[in-house]
């Protein structure tokens, strides 16, 4: 079954929602608290070990009583149910869009043109259990008989954002084994990244869903030479793995079949870290702790289905985004962890929320007349208030900004984390309340400041406040809860690509530079430029030179 084709601006509650903008477009959302002492309690909701409090936005209860609406007269309800149920949702490609049964309960029923997959899923996750423990317990060696001390992963986008994202994030529970990615095509990238490495003690997982991306299989030619320098072709068995549903190809480069782990079509490639394409998660922090990844992810899956959309947590925050982009215009939005740890997780939503829903035609092939895909982007806090925060406080723009943080630190420097939380919290006050001017001469009047200074300074001083946000308080940063924010921001996506009535999990938009990308290495390597645009034919022949 396919998915509706309904045109959110066509709905009843789409109209509701233009008409009431213009009544709180100008609306002050530090009033709305002075004028309401339970607002906070309106507007939070309690799950887990999560607290997200998104009281803190341009919202009344009628608004979101009507962003329901929205959602409801898109049927989001029956969507989730196509989702879950391995219908093939991704209609332009036609494939299910099934990663969360990779997260599934082994006695769970997933059907896939009616085959249960649990029991396959269990199987890889069985290969990826044995072969972390024989990696990790120095059970499995290298060439020369020496244990593993590094492990590269090669791929690019899903095949490397997310297990990227999550070794980093999960650095605390990681063992001795070092994981370094190599992704770009820039032959710099690989060279940096192995120059260090000792071939008899490194295991190089290849990391590609379709085994044709040239930039992973360039990264893997080059680095099987630098291997077999040292090594010998039969070597290449023991330090060789790959992740693949493209069986044909990884066996002709080279790599036995044991040493293949299989994905299926029915996951998406930003969506696979809970894969095998997570096998460098499980090497570097134990299968135990991928598990539990897998097991937050689960339990995010189960709210996210049996939750009313009122409490939540992914469709609360998909529906106030939809209100921030559709109606107010907003065009980017913020994502500030305050953990370094949490460094790339930005980076690693850029691919699931821009790939996914940086679309412009709509499910029924017509452009569509609204906007869609939100700009993401963002850095730990509190760095990025050293950089980037001046705009969001005193710039032009508008930047509904979510804000993730831990009650614990995970090395319990206690004084450390006072300080930064201390900061998370300031940083949301500050953005909704800002500075007034009454408040700014007060203060230049205990600094004794002249008061042709103080005129002069008095405008740039003040902070007008009335900045949205969301705060998401965790009690900690485990496998699971990562787990769960992680899945948190994938059913967010799917969300608002049903209200944007787009396909959110095919990505035609990057095979054009592709294609072209290809002609132009034809024509760099015959040394003789075909017509172009003037400026590309200018630029290509000044490289050629
Ligand atoms: O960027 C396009 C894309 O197809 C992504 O969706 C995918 O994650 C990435 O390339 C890598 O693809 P593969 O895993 O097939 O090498």
């Amino acid at each position: 079954m396919s998915l509706q084709n309904i045109n959110p601006s066509t709905t009843e509650a789409w109209q509701k929602l233009r008409n009431h903008f213009y009544d709180m477009q100008a609306n002050s959302i530090k009033e709305m608290f002075a004028n309401d002492s339970q607002r906070v309690e309106k507007f939070n909701i309690k799950w887990e070990d999560f607290l997200v409090d998104f009281s803190k936005n341009n919202i009344t209860e009628q608004t979101m009583d009507l962003l329901v609406e929205l959602a409801n007269e898109v049927e989001l309800k029956k969507a989730i149910e196509s989702y879950f149920s391995g219908e093939n949702i991704n209609q332009t490609e036609d494939r299910a869009v099934l990663h969360t049964a990779l997260r599934a309960n082994e006695n769970d029923e997933v059907l896939f043109e009616g085959k249960n997959v649990i029991p396959e899923v269990f199987q890889v996750k069985a290969k990826i259990k044995e072969f972390s423990n024989q990696v990790i317990s120095g059970n499995k060696r290298g060439f020369t008989n020496k244990a593993f001390t590094d492990i590269v992963n090669i791929g690019i986008g899903g095949s490397d954002l997310g297990p990227a994202m999550v070794t980093e994030a999960l650095q605390f529970y990681s063992n001795h084994l070092n994981v370094h990615f190599v992704s770009n095509v820039d032959g710099d990238h690989v060279m940096e990244t192995i120059k260090k490495l000792n071939p008899e003690t490194t295991l190089f997982v290849i990391v590609s869903k379709t085994f044709t991306t040239q930039e992973t299989l360039s990264n893997a030619e080059t680095i099987r030479e630098w291997f077999l320098k040292s090594a010998k072709q039969e070597d290449v068995a023991k330090h060789f793995v790959a992740v693949s549903t493209n069986i044909e190809k990884v066996t002709s480069f080279g790599i036995n079949s044991e040493n293949i782990f299989p994905m299926w079509d029915w996951v998406g490639g930003r969506f696979s870290l809970w894969s095998a394409v997570g096998l460098s998660i499980s090497l570097a922090v134990g299968f135990d702790n991928f598990n539990a990844l897998l097991k937050g992810a689960n339990k995010m899956d189960t709210h996210f289905k049996e939750t009313s959309f009122d409490k939540n947590i992914p469709v609360v925050l998909a529906l106030i985004s939809v209100w921030y982009n559709n109606f107010f215009g907003a065009e980017t939005e913020a994502l500030i962890p305050y953990t370094q740890y949490l460094q790339k997780l930005a980076p690693y939503l850029q691919q699931g929320i821009m790939e996914s829903n940086g679309k412009s035609v709509g499910r029924d092939g017509n452009p569509v007349n609204y906007q869609t895909g939100t700009i993401i982007w963002g850095e730990p806090g509190t760095n990025s208030q050293h950089a980037f925060f001046q705009l969001i406080h005193q710039g032009t723009k508008l930047i509904p900004t979510d804000f993730i943080g831990y009650k614990e630190s995970l090395y319990g420097n206690k004084d450390h984390h006072d300080k930064l939380m201390s900061n998370f919290f300031a940083q949301t006050e500050a953005l909704l309340m800002g500075k007034s001017e009454s408040q700014v001469k007060a203060e230049f009047d205990k600094q004794g400041i002249s008061k042709v200074k103080a005129e002069f300074l008095l405008p740039f001083k003040v902070f007008r406040g009335d900045k949205p946000t969301n705060t998401l308080l965790i009690d900690k940063l485990t496998p699971e809860s990562l787990g769960s924010l992680i899945a948190l921001y994938e059913h967010k996506i799917f969300v608002q690509g049903i209200i944007w009535n787009i396909f959110s999990y095919d990505q035609w938009g990057v095979e054009l530079g592709k294609q072209l990308a290809n002609s132009i290495l034809d024509e760099i390597n015959a040394k003789s430029i075909n017509q172009h645009d003037s400026s590309t034919t200018f630029l290509l022949n000044q490289f050629l030179k």
